[in-house]
């Protein structure tokens, strides 16, 4: 069963939020024209007409059209952490491969906690592991347990639509991992001792992908790869921060924004901000 949503289903849950919100209330002072007209680019794959988030786009954006992004010419590499104690990797006795294909191997018969009793299906990644960029959620869901992949649920279709109003298309060029690769019961937050135990797999996994820029979505991913826990979502968004010396944007959890669809203007100047990191990498 393939629950990889289309664009077209995508762009009419979008649809569906501009309508029910009248434009106003869904994009937060964008106009209802505006609105359809993102829903549109969506739809096409295309960025958003340069109108569109001249409103408050705070970042020029690199050439008007720009182009979905490509396979990545020259991979970047981490440089260590530039971001004091907040990018600095706890120390971690999980001695861990350099090899993406055995560290893939280990992930799936993991049994580090106490998660690995309820699931279904390890939820390693989806995507090319050269993508350029590289989504980090927070934990699978009843979707992603069944299927085995991340963000196939309607968060998951509506980050694909977002994703792909800045010309980021999750099938060619984004890679996404959870903070958890296991579901918790009843979709609970993750535990600190689960974050702990599966953590490293996720450092891991950034370490050998090398993703040019690094999208967190979510306070558990905000907090953990900005080292920052205690701090709100609302404080870690808005800015680049860096996480081993690959850049990191620290934005709201799609499922967040089905649920508070107010913040998806926030939502849409961090994409902004991705954006223009990845044009200028
Ligand atoms: N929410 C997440 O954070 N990750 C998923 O994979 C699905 C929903």
């Amino acid at each position: 069963m393939s629950e990889r949503p289309s664009a077209a289903d995508s762009a009419r849950l979008l649809r569906q939020r501009v309508e029910m919100g009248g434009g106003e209330v869904f994009l937060d002072g964008m106009t209802r024209a505006e609105a359809m007209a993102m829903t549109a680019s969506a739809r096409r794959g295309t960025p958003p007409p340069e109108k569109v988030p001249a409103a408050t786009a705070p970042a020029p954006r690199s050439p008007a059209a720009s182009p979905a992004v490509r396979s990545r010419p020259v991979p970047a590499t981490p440089k260590g952490p530039s971001g004091g104690a907040a990018a600095a990797a706890p120390a971690d006795a999980w001695a861990l491969p350099d090899n993406y294909a055995e560290l893939r191997e280990i992930a799936l018969s993991c049994t580090r906690c106490r998660l690995a009793e309820g699931r279904t299906q390890v939820v390693f990644s989806d995507g090319p592991s050269d993508a350029r960029l590289m989504v980090v959620g927070e934990a699978p869901g009843a979707n992603e347990d069944e299927t085995g992949l991340p963000f196939v649920g309607a968060a998951g279709k509506y980050l694909d639509l977002l994703l792909a109003t800045v010309g980021l298309s999750r099938a060619e060029s984004v890679y996404i991992a959870n903070v958890l690769k296991c579901r918790p019961p009843a979709n609970r937050n993750p535990l600190p001792n689960e974050i702990e135990a599966c953590s490293p797999l996720l450092r891991k996994q950034i370490e050998l992908v090398k993703p040019e820029a690094l999208l967190a979505v979510g306070s558990f991913s905000g907090q953990l790869l900005t080292g920052r826990e205690k701090v709100a979502l609302g404080e870690l968004r808005g800015e680049v921060h860096t996480y081993h010396g690959v850049p990191l944007i620290v934005t709201y959890h799609p499922a967040a924004l089905l649920r508070n669809p107010k913040w998806t203007r926030a939502f849409w100047d961090d994409l902004q901000l991705l954006r223009g990191v990845i044009d200028g990498a």
